[in-house]
């Protein structure tokens, strides 16, 4: 086994079209509730996001947006919607995206064509690895956001004697062993991964936010060592993910002068315990028969108008998004689901 893993390596010659992409190898909880969506009250996951910034006074008035990995644009399309909302129909919106994958830019740009035809709303595109971003020191004025991506980032296995071994031979090695002695991670054991890359995300946003600029970052993970999870498409896809050390993170956080808060993702985004959902593990099992249906967070009732058929032929089992078995009724339960395993990390540059 490399002591190193890129999975900057795999954004850049894996991901094929993006819908097949987030639909059977990574299907985020933004993709599953990409659509306005009763559980939201009426908005999408990237709408809610913003009312919850708002809420939470997160936001100031003519922030401009920089998104970090936007996947297939749906997070972006929800987000841009509700700041339109508010903001009103001729007031001035500024979104860029900072993303890897050409593949996936060109979906972003179709899913956002709409935002895209808007004369006030302007969208840029950076293709770069956010590791590293190409923006000038406190260049940027607004939010940076980042929602689950993170767990993509390189990630170092910390078994202390590979380390010492590796730092030599491999540079990334090298700069996650310089990491722990400069922030003084703990480690817990040989299994445990450093998440390099996201420790480098927050060392590339306390440069590039400017005095008062912000920067909410999602994803899953503990307050404990990282681990690898790898996640299968059912054909010939294989990906990898770490799942973050919240510690480690905080710590970087703070030594890097950004003051941080910390939410349950789930709450934060006011999820209703009231809408139960069709969670993916189900979903995903009925599209292998049905290929028509639709990779989402089906409610009871959008699926019996949708798919009477489907509706009445499957016993089918309607959970809260705060239960445990969602969306994944295996391997997610053991952990709490996405209530139990997803946060948000709130940042500002004094
Ligand atoms: C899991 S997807 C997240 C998508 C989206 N934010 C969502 O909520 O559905 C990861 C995204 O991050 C991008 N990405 C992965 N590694 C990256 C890197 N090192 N730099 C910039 N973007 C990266 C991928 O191209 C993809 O768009």
């Amino acid at each position: 086994m490399s002591l190193f893993r890129t999975l900057t390596g795999y954004y850049k010659t894996r991901v094929g079209e993006a819908g097949r992409h987030f639909d059977w190898v990574e299907t985020t909880v933004s993709h599953l509730f990409r659509h306005r969506h009763p559980a939201l009250d009426g908005r999408s996951y990237g709408g809610a996001f913003h009312a919850a910034l708002a809420r939470e006074g997160w936001l100031q008035d003519g922030d401009r947006f920089l998104e970090i990995g936007a996947g297939t644009g749906g997070f972006a399309r929800g987000f841009l919607a509700e700041a339109r909302a508010r903001r009103g129909a001729s007031a001035p919106l500024d979104y860029a995206i900072a993303d890897l994958t050409p593949s996936l830019i060109a979906g972003q740009r179709q899913t956002l064509a709409e935002h895209r035809a808007d004369p006030w709303t302007a969208l840029h595109w950076v293709r770069c690895d956010a590791q590293r971003m190409p923006l000038a020191t406190g260049a940027f004025h607004g939010l940076a956001l980042s929602n689950e991506v993170i767990a993509d980032f390189d990630a170092v296995r910390a078994d202390p004697r590979r380390l010492a071994r590796g730092a030599a031979r491999d540079p990334r090695v090298a700069a996650a062993h310089e990491r722990i002695a400069r922030y003084g991670l703990e480690l817990d054991d040989a299994r445990q991964f450093i998440n390099l890359g996201a420790i480098e995300l927050l060392e590339e946003l306390a440069r590039v936010l400017a005095p008062g600029a912000r920067a909410a970052i999602t994803e899953y993970g503990q307050d404990g060592p990282s681990r690898e999870a790898v996640l299968y498409d059912g054909w010939f896809t294989r990906h990898t993910e770490y799942a973050i050390d919240f510690r480690h993170l905080k710590r970087v956080a703070a030594a890097l002068g950004l003051t941080i808060e910390e939410r349950n993702l789930h709450d934060f985004l006011g999820f209703r315990a009231d809408v139960p959902v069709l969670n993916y593990t189900e979903v995903r099992r009925l599209k292998t028969v049905h290929r028509e249906l639709e990779i989402r967070a089906w409610t009871q009732d959008e699926l019996a108008s949708a798919h009477p058929a489907i509706a009445a032929r499957y016993q089918l089992r309607f959970r809260a998004p705060g239960d445990p078995g969602f969306p994944d009724d295996a391997g997610g339960r053991a952990h709490g689901g996405f209530r139990g395993l997803f946060r948000v990390l709130l940042l500002r540059r004094l």
